[in-house]
């Protein structure tokens, strides 16, 4: 038995010790927001948060996560209690078929917690202190997230607009 915490609750999940933690989301848990791309780390739309940090669950065995805290696109928000990236990218468009767009949402929220911790990307100016997300941050950021149907520039001012909404006042 294998027990995880997901968007605040514990479960348990009779599976095999090899089975990935996106399946074990997506097949045991009855939680198909995250999707399945390529399952084998390339096009990000499997991401999910661990602990905070943005991780691809298609390359993590779900055994490997008794104990951390994770979140999936359903526990970032709900119809009537939108996350603030979720109310972003319906406002700009920030998808189209919308396939990429829960490991998009997701990553866009962990990457925003890396810059406020301050890590550098490998396109910014220093690499201490804090960083300035220019849109070009952004893209670099989030290279990790493919969108087939190269929604980027919407996805781009969906980013910037939650990165606005979530600042802290100087
Ligand atoms: S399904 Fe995990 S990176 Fe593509
Ligand atoms: S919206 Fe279709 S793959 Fe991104």
């Amino acid at each position: 038995m294998i027990r995880l915490t997901v968007n605040g609750t514990e479960r348990e999940l009779d599976a095999d010790i090899r089975t990935s933690l996106l399946d074990a989301l997506r097949d045991h848990l009855a939680l198909p927001g995250t999707k399945k791309g390529c399952d084998h780390g390339q096009c990000g739309a499997c991401t999910v948060l661990v602990n905070g940090r943005r991780i691809n669950s298609c390359l993590t065995l779900a055994v490997m996560h008794e104990g951390d805290e994770i979140t999936t696109i359903e526990g970032l928000g709900e119809p009537g209690r939108l996350h603030p990236m979720q109310e972003a990218f319906l406002h700009h468009d920030g998808y189209q078929c919308g396939y990429c767009t829960p490991g998009q949402i997701v990553s866009a929220v962990g990457m925003l917690g890396e810059v406020k911790d301050n890590w550098p990307s490998h396109v910014s100016d220093r690499l201490t202190g804090s960083q300035d997300l220019s849109d070009t941050e952004i893209s670099e950021r989030m290279s990790g997230n493919i969108c087939r149907c190269s929604a980027y520039p919407n996805i781009v001012d969906a980013i910037r607009t939650a990165s606005d909404k979530t600042k802290e006042p100087a």
